[in-house]
Formats: C-alpha cells, sequence, structure tokens
C-alpha cells in the first residue's frame, strides 16, 4: 500500500526533508499524549506545515487547542462532526499528508490499525492515506511486550508497510521500567526525515570516523587536538537517513552520536587504527573525518608527572604514528573501498588538498580551510572544497549537516559510477 508513497510530489532534499511537507499527526489516548505537542513543535520547526488528529481518549489527556495553538490550524478530533467534516474531512487530510507520524501509538491504537479499523478521525485517516506511516508507539511494558501486540505491529510493518521509531527504555509513568516510553520527539522527528529521504544509500555500509584522538602522557594528561566530532557524526547521520548502515568510529567527543549508529569508541590513533582494521573489511565507503594525532608521546609515564621533578623546562619525545587514510589507500584492491579523506587546511587549501589525493590514494578529498571562521574545528558550520580526480568543487557555507548531505551527494554519485545504483527502499524500517 504505501511502498511508492507520495514519489509523485518530487524528490526532497535530505539535508531538509521535513521542508515544506504535509505531516498529520495522530495523537493516541495515552499519557505520552503531552509529549506529542513537543513533536509537532519540532515538526513545524522543520519545515513542515502539521495538521493534528486526535483520539477520543487522546482528547482526555490533551485538549485540542494546544495542537491548535501550536499549528494555527483546525484539529481533527471527531469522525461525525459535521464543522469538521465540512473544513477539514478526512480524505482531505490523508491526501494531503506528505507522512502520517502516529504519536504516541497506544496499543489499542495499534491494534485497530492492524485491524483495518476506521471508526475515528485517526484511524479513518490513517486507512484512507497512500502517505508513509510511521509509529511511535508508548504503553505499559507489559502491554509492548504482550505477543498479540507483538503480532500487531509486525503486521503493520510487513503487510502495510508502515515504520516504527521506539519505543524507548527507561521508567514508564505506570510506574515500570523497560521498554514502552515514547521515543525522544527529536528521534521521532529523525525518523521521520529518514522516511522522507531517499534512501540512496541503501544497502550501502559507510564507515565514518570522526573526532580527535588523544595520545597520553601520563594518567591525567594527553595530547590531543580540537576536532569536536561534529563534522564526522554528521556525516555519519546523514548517511544513516539516506538509508546506509553505519559504523561510527568516535574519539572522545561530547558530541551525542544518532540512534541507531553503531559507535565504536576509541581513545588513541593507535585504538582508531586497530577498529579500522576490524571494520574495513565489511565496509562500501569510508569516510576519514577524524583527527588523527601525527605523532604520540615516547614514552607514556604510568604515575602522575610530578612538577617538582621535571624542572622548569621540559623536552617531549614524539614518535610518528602511521597515516591511517594512507595504510587504507595502499592496501584496498579495485577501488573498495571508496575512500573519503578530509585535509585539514590553513594555507594553500586547495593544492594541498590535491596532494592528499594522490599521496593518499583517496577518491575525494573535503578540503576544510581551518583558520576560515564559521569553518572546521568546534562549530556548527563549515565550509568545504570537494577535490576529487576531475576537480576542485565548493559545497557553500552552512551547518554542518547540510554540508554532510552535499559530501554525500558527491559519494553517492561516485558510487553510482562504480555501480548499479542502490534502489529507493522505502517502508519496512524499525529504528530502534
Ligand atoms: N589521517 C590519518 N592518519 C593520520 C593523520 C591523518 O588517517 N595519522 C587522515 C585524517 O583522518 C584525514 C586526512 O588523513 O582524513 C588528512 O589529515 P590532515 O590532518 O589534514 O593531514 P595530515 O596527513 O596529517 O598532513 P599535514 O598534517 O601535513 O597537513
Amino acid at each position: 500500500m504505501t511502498d511508492a508513497p507520495r514519489l509523485d510530489r518530487g524528490p526532497r532534499d535530505p539535508a531538509a526533508p521535513l521542508a515544506g511537507s504535509h505531516v498529520l499527526v495522530g495523537v493516541g489516548g495515552g499519557i505520552a499524549a503531552y509529549k506529542a505537542a513537543e513533536l509537532v513543535r519540532l515538526l513545524i520547526k522543520a519545515g513542515a506545515t502539521v495538521d493534528v488528529a486526535m483520539t477520543a481518549r487522546a482528547q482526555q489527556f490533551v485538549g485540542p487547542m494546544t495542537f491548535q495553538a501550536l499549528t494555527r490550524r483546525p484539529v481533527f478530533t471527531d469522525l461525525f462532526s459535521l464543522t469538521d467534516e465540512a473544513t477539514i474531512g478526512h480524505i482531505q487530510l490523508a491526501d494531503r499528508a506528505d507522512l502520517v507520524v502516529i504519536a504516541p501509538a497506544t496499543a489499542n491504537l495499534i491494534a485497530r490499525l492492524a485491524a483495518g479499523m476506521a471508526d475515528d478521525a485517526v484511524t479513518s485517516t490513517v486507512l484512507a492515506t497512500r502517505a508513509p506511516v510511521l509509529l511511535a508507539p508508548a504503553m505499559n511494558v507489559n502491554m509492548w511486550g504482550h505477543p498479540l501486540t507483538a503480532a500487531n505491529v509486525q503486521r503493520l510493518v510487513d503487510v502495510a508497510k508502515y515504520n516504527v521509531v521506539g519505543p524507548g527504555d527507561g521508567f514508564l509513568a505506570c510506574n515500570w521500567t523497560g521498554p514502552g516510553r515514547l521515543a525522544d520527539p527529536k528521534d521521532i522527528v529523525e525518523a521521520a526525515a529518514h522516511v522522507l529521504s531517499a534512501q540512496d544509500l541503501a544497502g550501502t555500509r559507510v564507515l565514518v570516523t570522526a573526532g580527535p584522538t588523544q595520545e597520553a602522557l601520563d594518567p591525567a594528561r594527553y595530547l590531543g587536538n580540537r576536532s569536536s566530532g561534529k563534522m564526522g557524526v554528521a556525516l555519519a547521520a546523514a548517511a544513516q537517513r539516506r538509508g546506509a548502515t553505519v559504523t561510527l568510529i568516535l574519539g572522545p567527543s561530547a558530541v551525542e552520536p544518532p540512534l541507531g549508529v553503531r559507535v565504536v569508541p576509541v581513545e588513541t590513533a593507535a585504538q582508531l587504527g586497530a577498529a579500522l582494521d576490524a571494520e574495513v573489511g565489511g565496509a562500501d565507503v569510508v569516510i576519514m573525518a577524524a583527527a588523527v594525532a601525527d605523532y604520540r608521546p615516547m614514552t607514556v609515564s604510568p604515575t602522575k608527572l610530578k612538577r617538582g621533578a621535571l624542572g622548569p623546562e621540559v623536552q617531549l619525545e614524539l614518535v610518528a604514528n602511521p597515516d591511517l587514510l594512507a595504510r587504507l589507500g595502499a592496501r584496498r584492491t579495485g577501488g573498495t573501498p571508496l575512500l573519503v579523506g578530509f585535509a585539514a587546511e590553513t594555507t594553500d587549501v586547495i593544492a594541498n588538498a590535491r596532494t592528499k589525493l594522490a599521496a593518499k590514494k583517496c577518491d575525494l578529498i573535503v578540503a576544510n580551510d581551518v583558520g576560515e571562521p564559521g569553518a572546521g574545528f568546534g562549530v556548527d558550520t563549515n565550509h568545504v572544497t570537494l577535490v576529487d580526480a576531475a576537480g576542485a568543487h565548493d559545497v557553500p557555507a552552512g551547518p554542518k549537516a547540510q554540508v554532510a548531505h552535499r559530501i554525500l551527494d558527491r559519494v553517492v554519485a561516485v558510487l553510482a559510477g562504480k555501480r548499479t545504483p542502490a534502489g529507493s527502499q522505502r517502508g519496512k524500517r524499525v529504528l530502534r
């Protein structure tokens, strides 16, 4: 039913797939209904026009007025209301939607949807729509664990090709702890973005390295660098949104890794190298966004170095770390995996990037003038130039999430030149 939903409306930019979209949020009757208000706010912030439909029980938890105030649009509450039906009939809502999000999807609502019922404002709209549907379940842990609920969810995934995000694990309003919590609204928004994005990296295994490395001097001190990990984490999130299976090798970073991405935490360049060796075998694409330390202290003191014992001047002896990207480039055969390197430069950016492209045998170098304000280390924006054998291509400055998609556009194009492009695959996707 929803295999080819709304594709007639044209491809969406995966950097902002919700911009200009129509999303219908169906609110079920559970205590998590109040969190749907935050979800609606975030969807609007992401550029969507949001309509809300509520079950009768949902209205006992949150008033329609809340959603009307947030969306500035009438809220659909009663299938048989003459006024509702006159202004926003359920067929009209169903047709207009690019995406339907059910949050919270209660056990009862899931059961009614799985039975194909159309007995209220939410179920009737969902049954009538050709748009993809995203379920965000929330319920008591035992209701979630019940085989009938599991079977109903499976039926919605298998038969109707619905998507599911969550539920999360945690303390529930019913005093139980376990799975049943509504997924975080920001994760529901990311799942919505995923459902609306072309899956042009479906079937592709992407390995991303991100963040700095820390090379220990003693138990208290290390040599590090200014990398925050934001660009690499943005690349991992972007690749996942486009359907890739993503592994993220992440140095010490305060940035939260994306939901659904497998994270391999590392600290030192040596650990990063070992993690790369272990993971590279299964990868179609490797993106080296990590700022790998070029040198490490020759010796690591097992005890804290005391100021008194060191004296007024200290000479540190450093030893070179291997160039991990060059090692990958030298080892690969037949152009697999596709290799993307970064070049952090402060002078002669393009020329240095070209040198790195050849020296490290990469397919693509993302060149970064780390001295430019609003680009490079620590900040949320970036300005890069993509350098490959064909030439240099400037990517407009913007948020790192947006820049990440422009880098992946190039990766998709290079992959397409190497093999048959991965087809668009929608539905049947469970994000947990
Ligand atoms: N890199 C690596 N191993 C290292 C150093 C860097 O794999 N020991 C990778 C980085 O992840 C990045 C690319 O090589 O993708 C370029 O890193 P960069 O720091 O710009 O360049 P370097 O090779 O260290 O050269 P230089 O310091 O002379 O600019």
